[in-house]
């Protein structure tokens, strides 16, 4: 059966391992394997922003011996109304995988429902997960190795309702971590998210917990992270978030409360001086530009090992 990777959860406990194991693998050798040699294509498809998912999967899938096919939704038959299945109809008979960033989560399950090749969620309005996967190879990567990742203690301070801290629950739960999301009332993660993570935590020896304010977060974590108040999408509501975020903002203050040595994630883009102060931003504790090097590393490990399920 083909292996999608729609969200976080969609990889067990040891297939998370094998893949992080895989992205220190890139690192260390960026022509580690050529799955797609041929070159046989990819297909990555953008109906909102980016600058560093285009970027690493472009550069990933042709490091991968692959030919990166990038599509616009403006420019393609999807943006005028051509059906999700129909397009996936399409690309499965031509590609090795289809990577997509979308709007909402039921379009990317549709275009997997309907495609038999690996359908890669490259952010969604509910998740962000290969991301994640960056994340906690940047993490691990920093601390000797993906064995450092259990135990360790994740807080993310902000937007509790957006992509990043969904994906952030599912995808520290799988690796036995202890998350916790500290975010205003109003902006809670969504419930069923929260109870997934917990579940899968039980399991991993990690532990869920959603607290209403920065201390309580930022208290003895081994990790902070943020994301922007205003995902795409939530332009409109930019006022009122800025005033319920600023309390949760991570600044030399959150440094102070953290564990020794605690490590600073931000997905990027950073509006510095908002979700976190430019001091922090660029100062030693962040690792953002090694998070960012590996959405590379993270994406070509999972889809070398998408592809070989
Ligand atoms: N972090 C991230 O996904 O960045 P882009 O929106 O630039 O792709
Ligand atoms: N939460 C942000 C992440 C951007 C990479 C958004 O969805 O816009």
């Amino acid at each position: 059966m083909t292996r999608h990777f729609l969200r976080d959860d969609d990889l067990t406990p040891s297939e998370q391992r094998e893949v992080l194991e895989l992205a220190l693998a890139f690192k260390r050798d960026r022509y580690h394997s050529q799955p797609f040699a041929g070159p046989q294509a990819v297909a990555v498809l953008f109906d909102k922003h980016s600058t560093r998912t285009r970027v690493s999967f472009s550069v990933g899938i042709a490091e991968l011996g692959g030919f990166p096919l990038v599509l616009d939704a403006g420019t393609s038959q999807m943006g005028r109304g051509e059906s999700i299945a129909d397009t996936a109809r399409v690309l499965e008979r031509q590609v090795s995988a289809i990577v997509w960033r979308t709007h909402g989560q039921e379009r990317i399950e549709e275009m997997a429902e309907a495609s038999g090749v690996p359908v890669v969620n490259a952010l969604t309005d509910q998740f962000h997960p290969c991301q994640i996967l960056a994340d906690l190879a940047a993490v691990a990567d920093g601390r000797g190795g993906v064995d450092a990742l259990k135990g360790l203690t994740l807080a993310y301070l902000g937007d509790g309702a957006n992509n990043m801290a969904h994906s952030y629950l599912l995808g520290c739960a799988t690796a036995g971590m202890h998350v916790r999301i500290g975010t205003p009332e109003g902006y809670r993660p969504d419930a069923a998210v929260v109870a997934k993570a917990a579940e899968i935590a039980a399991a991993t020896g990690g532990s869920v917990a959603v607290v209403r304010t920065h201390d309580e977060a930022a208290t003895g974590a081994d990790v902070i992270a943020t994301d922007t108040w205003i995902s795409m999408g939530d332009e409109a509501e930019a006022e009122a978030r800025a005033t319920a975020f600023l309390p949760f903002q991570v600044s030399s203050a959150t440094l102070a409360l953290t564990a020794p040595g605690a490590q600073v994630l931000h997905c990027l883009p950073a509006y510095r001086g908002k979700e976190i102060t430019g001091e922090v931003l660029d100062g030693p504790q962040s690792i953002v530009w090694d998070e960012a090097e590996f959405r590379l590393h993270a994406q070509k490990a999972l889809l070398t090992w998408l592809v070989d399920q």
